[in-house]
């Protein structure tokens, strides 16, 4: 139980209330849906039991990273030295991911704590919210301070490393979380027309629901690879961060029920909640157009909302309602923290409350830029490549090499190593053959289609500014895991063949 709440902490995050609907409805709503559920059922959930089994079965090796992780498990096909090539790329994806990812999603943290204290104050009581949330971001003290308050609470729960404490937290939190989302779902979608007739939460509803095949087919890979990338982005696939929790399994105890339990908690809290929450109440306030606009923004623009339509007494549901928010992405955040904490201490061998310093100067340095653009060009670069792309990219490592090069039967036989359940076989071959072609296709089209309508051409100096910051980590996660590997199992790779073996 303890286990399926942390992982739900660590998936169940600010993914699910503020970027599904943002991505959701801009990627035209009902067109959106097909794609997304399709990379559920072949993405989301089977790779959701290679991680959780990735992660359990290099942590018998001591591994709570990626890069050992795929070391380990490559070299079961492949000669040590071909198996470094894969443990390079795995733990240069996920360092990038965990870094970059993790600076602007503590920066939405951020907003949370500002909207709680809004609400508190009854900051946004009859003022436009999408002019509000403007001045909120032009207010550089504002986004500082509270992008700080997050900040500072990872660093302490990373230096003193108080895993045990945010199980514990999770436990009370979690369930508070599901009950107001469902008091929140309920009164956003009975919200009627409170502005225009036409501007209703049913409408909304319909512009989620109504499947769109002609909007899908116009834009078929932009949406596509937007769906499958927010799949990964809320389940936390392609980080590394669900390896390193199940690092801590043990041998026999379930992984395939806990799993398939986490993603299910996970999926119930974005779509059925998440889902009825930000957009019919946009579509209600602030209309059509302000949705499919698909701000970074829309949750924040929507929600105040719904708090001042019940009067005084939305001011605490909203201050409660945002610091839930708070808790939940930072539960999230706070696995981001610890993997890179891990990192430099299993690979690096550098002291934990050392790395907890060294991770927050890094999060504070690649945060700044996040915080200080007020225009979110940076931000929105950052989370299109890292919170779709790269996500989705690793996914397809994670089949290459917990799949592929494992093989096939070996990760069969892990996942089940103590299940509750059987999983079906046709995940098996979905996994095989079907989850690699589709992510290949999806990555291929888009790339296509990103040259063909000029995206890489792009000049603005906050675009090309992300772009540097996005392969500067690559560069620097891929050395890292190089020295670590070349580090660990140096007498393998000098002779190239497996000498350590724990089964
Ligand atoms: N999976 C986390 C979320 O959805 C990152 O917020």
């Amino acid at each position: 139980m303890g286990l399926i709440l942390s992982m739900a902490g660590n998936a169940i995050g600010l993914g699910n209330f503020w970027r599904f609907p943002r991505v959701l409805a801009a990627n035209g709503g009902g067109a959106f849906m097909i794609p997304y559920f399709i990379a559920l059922l072949l993405l989301g959930i089977p790779l959701m039991w290679v991680e959780w089994a990735t992660g359990r079965y290099g942590g018998k090796y001591g591994h709570g990273t990626l890069g050992p992780m795929f070391y380990v498990m490559a070299r079961e096909r492949i000669k040590p030295r071909g198996a470094l090539i894969f443990a390079v790329i795995g733990g240069m994806l996920a360092f990038a991911v965990t870094t970059l990812l993790n600076s602007y999603y503590i920066h939405v943290i951020g907003w949370t704590a500002a909207y709680s204290i809004y609400s508190a104050t009854g900051a946004y009581y009859g003022v436009n919210t999408a002019v509000f949330f403007e001045s909120h971001i032009s207010n550089v003290q504002m986004v500082l301070a509270t992008w700080l308050i997050p900040m500072i609470l990872l660093f302490i729960a990373a230096y003193r490393g108080i895993a045990k404490g945010i199980e514990a937290f999770n436990k009370v939190m979690m369930p508070i979380l599901y009950i107001f989302a469902v008091v929140l779902a309920i009164r956003s979608v009975t919200i009627g027309s409170p502005v225009r007739p036409d501007w209703s939460s049913f409408a909304g509803l319909n512009y989620i629901w109504k499947p769109n095949f002609e909007v899908l087919f116009e834009n078929f890979w932009v949406i596509s690879l937007a769906a499958a990338g927010q799949i990964f982005f809320t389940l936390s696939l392609g980080m590394g961060i669900i390896q390193n929790y199940a690092s801590y399994v043990k041998k026999g105890d379930d992984i395939a029920l806990s799993a398939l339990t986490t993603a299910s908690l996970n999926e119930f809290a974005e779509v059925i909640l998440g889902g009825s929450i930000a957009i019919p109440i946009a579509y209600a306030y602030l209309g059509p157009e302000v949705v499919k606009s698909g701000s970074l923004a829309l949750a924040f623009m929507a929600l105040p909302n719904v708090f001042t339509s019940i009067g005084e007494a939305g001011r605490l549901f909203g201050t409660m309602w945002f610091l839930l928010l708070f808790f939940a992405g930072w539960t999230s955040a706070i696995a981001m923290y610890n993997y890179l904490v891990a990192l430099l201490e299993e690979d690096l061998r550098i002291k934990r409350k050392v790395g907890a310093v060294i991770v927050f100067i890094i999060y504070f340095l690649l945060g700044l830029p996040v915080a200080l653009d007020s225009t979110l060009i940076y931000f929105g670069e950052l989370d299109n490549w890292v919170g779709s792309y790269l996500l989705v990219l690793l996914g397809l490592f994670d089949v290459i090499v917990a799949v592929w090069l494992f093989k096939p039967e070996k990760l069969w036989k892990e996942l089940h190593d103590g299940a509750l359940i059987r999983v079906p076989s046709f995940f098996k071959y979905v996994l095989m053959f079907l989850a690699p072609l589709y992510i290949t296709i999806l990555l291929v089209g888009t790339t296509i289609d990103y040259y063909r309508t000029g995206v890489f051409a792009k000049t603005d100096p906050l675009i090309v500014g992300a772009r540097i910051a996005i392969i500067a980590a690559l560069i620097l996660g891929a050395l890292e895991a190089y020295i670590a590997i070349k580090r660990k199992y140096s007498e393998e790779l000098a002779k190239n063949e497996v000498l350590v073996r724990i089964d």
